[in-house]
């Protein structure tokens, strides 16, 4: 309704911009014939048949006019980002948000706390002997004052600096979640890049498989969360000590054993005869290895229980693992697997892997636990285990589904000033709102209605709020609801 006085203080100030606003006004005016502001609609009609006489062209382009000739030379840069890495303009950094805010809000729910550590470590903390494909990738380089450092190639050395160094001022269990970036110089496949994010939630000082059950129950409270099912997604589950109690057997030292896991771990990716090769290599005999090869290809704990006599830890773990998997409700999700090590050396007992049903993707998570890494350190071994979740495969998965979400920019408000002097009280207006919580898109320069109502489209805004000038000296200024078109006065004060 009192779109009228606006339109009336714009045009007298602006009659330029009349070209544009007109069609706009013609239909508000229509609609208003019977307010009480028809006094000023008669008066905006001859203004503006004034203001077309005037200005027949009206408005600016909003385009930018050419800047100054540039003399010399000027190297011309490569706009994309290195290779392997992302930039997250506005829509991406969208989906970003929103799965980020997924990991800390099921991290939440489980009452884990939030921390952080330096993107760049000393390279130290990352080259472990075991032969680890991650060793290779690393990204690293002495800096200026001649130390060796690494940009980190995932979360779980610096989260065990952490309590390293935090020492007995913590009281276990920890239970710690940490959103951060990791870098690998990685072949890059589907959804396998040089830098990706990583979801991690570690449980320390817990040695007992309750601890495992509940971090996969966190990771499939995500999946439901964003749309992903049982039939989408499921988790291999195995145990490192089914390996240690093998290489039992055969008599080979404890300390070959994270070596023999990261070959094993290629099992999918490389021939078996180089597996072979390799574990030879090692120092492990050919019955070891034919004996490993076998169990690895069991399917079932019924068949790993037979083949290993039942009464070992390996077994015990997996049992209990499947029987809480039970209570917790996600016993759907699980299936035995001896062929999942995963590729880090540090593990020790249960790993899991996340995995797409239709087998098309990489896996979309990996964890087990780890009970050695601190003494590998030089401090004293303290129980852990936890999860490490990418950002790049379970993308690629939504989108098979059909299941990214549709996010676009929202705001509460659009304000705008009718005229550029009036664009300080814009400011006192969209002031009052931030004040109040409310979102503010401030139109920052003069500009036609048009435009302003275009944008309005483009930011979702609910609200149009105009400052004219009439309006500003009575206390008021227009409020247009977007979605219904309802408009009216409000005061400053009731402003909200
Ligand atoms: P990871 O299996 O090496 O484990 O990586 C965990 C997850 O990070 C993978 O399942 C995948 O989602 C993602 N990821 C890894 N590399 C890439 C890459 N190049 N591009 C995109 N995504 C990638 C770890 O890193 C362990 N630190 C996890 C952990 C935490 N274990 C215990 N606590």
């Amino acid at each position: 309704m009192p779109a009228t006085p606006f339109s009336c203080s714009f045009l007298v100030l602006q009659p330029r911009f009349n070209h544009y606003i007109n069609p706009i006004f013609r239909s508000l005016t229509y609609q208003l014939s019977s307010s009480p502001f028809q006094s000023n609609v008669r008066l905006h009609c001859a203004l503006s048949q004034a203001a077309e006489a005037e200005s027949p062209t009206g408005g600016r382009s909003g385009a930018l006019s050419p800047g100054p000739t540039v003399t010399g030379e000027v190297q011309k840069i490569d706009v994309n980002p290195p290779k392997g890495t992302r930039d997250f303009p506005p829509e991406d950094m969208r989906l970003r948000n929103w799965l980020f805010n997924n990991f800390k809000e099921v991290s939440r729910l489980y009452g884990f706390e939030e921390i952080d550590f330096p993107v760049l470590e000393s390279e130290a903390l990352f080259t472990r002997k075991a032969g680890e494909e991650i060793k290779d990738q690393l990204y690293c380089f002495e800096d200026r004052g001649n130390r060796r450092v690494a940009l980190r190639p995932e979360l779980t050395p610096s989260l065990a600096r952490l309590v390293i160094q935090k020492g007995k001022s913590i009281s276990l269990p920890l239970k710690w979640f940490t959103v951060g970036q990791c870098w690998r110089y990685e072949r890059m496949t589907r959804g396998r890049r040089r830098e990706h994010y990583q979801w991690n939630m570690d449980i320390i000082g817990v040695p007992g498989v309750m601890a495992e059950a509940e971090l996969i129950s966190s990771i499939v409270t995500l999946f439901k969360r964003i749309g992903i099912t049982e039939s989408d997604v499921g988790f291999k589950v195995s145990s490192r000590k089914v390996l240690q109690e093998v290489l039992k057997c055969y008599s080979i030292p404890d300390n070959m054993f994270g070596k023999v896991c990261v070959i094993i771990d290629k099992i999918e990716k490389i021939p078996v005869d180089e597996i072979k090769k390799e574990l030879n290599a090692v120092g492990l005999s050919q019955e070891a290895i034919e004996e490993l090869l076998l169990v690895l290809s069991v399917k079932s704990l019924t068949e790993l229980e037979e083949r290993l006599g039942g009464s070992g830890e390996a077994i015990a773990d997996l049992k209990q693992l499947f029987s809480l998997a039970e209570k917790f409700g996600y016993s759907k999700w699980l299936q035995f697997d001896a062929s999942v090590v995963r590729g880090l050396a540090y593990y020790t007992g249960i790993v899991f892997e996340g995995f797409d049903r239709e087998g098309k993707l990489r896996a979309i998570c990996g964890g087990g636990r780890y009970d050695h890494l601190f003494s590998t350190f030089g401090a004293d071994d303290i129980p852990a285990c936890g999860f490490g979740f990418g950002d790049a495969v379970i993308v690629e998965l939504l989108r098979e589904k059909g299941l990214l979400p549709e996010l676009s920019l929202q705001v509460d408000n659009i304000v705008c000033a009718l005229d550029e002097e009036l664009q300080g009280y814009a400011a006192m207006a969209a002031n009052i709102l931030r004040e109040k919580g409310q979102s503010v898109d401030l139109v920052l320069e003069s500009k036609p209605l048009k435009w302003v109502f275009k944008r309005a489209a483009r930011t979702n805004a609910e609200r149009l709020v105009l400052v004219g000038n009439s309006e500003w000296q009575r206390g008021v200024v227009g409020v247009k609801v977007l979605s219904t078109g309802e408009q009216y006065e409000v005061k400053l004060d009731d402003l909200k």
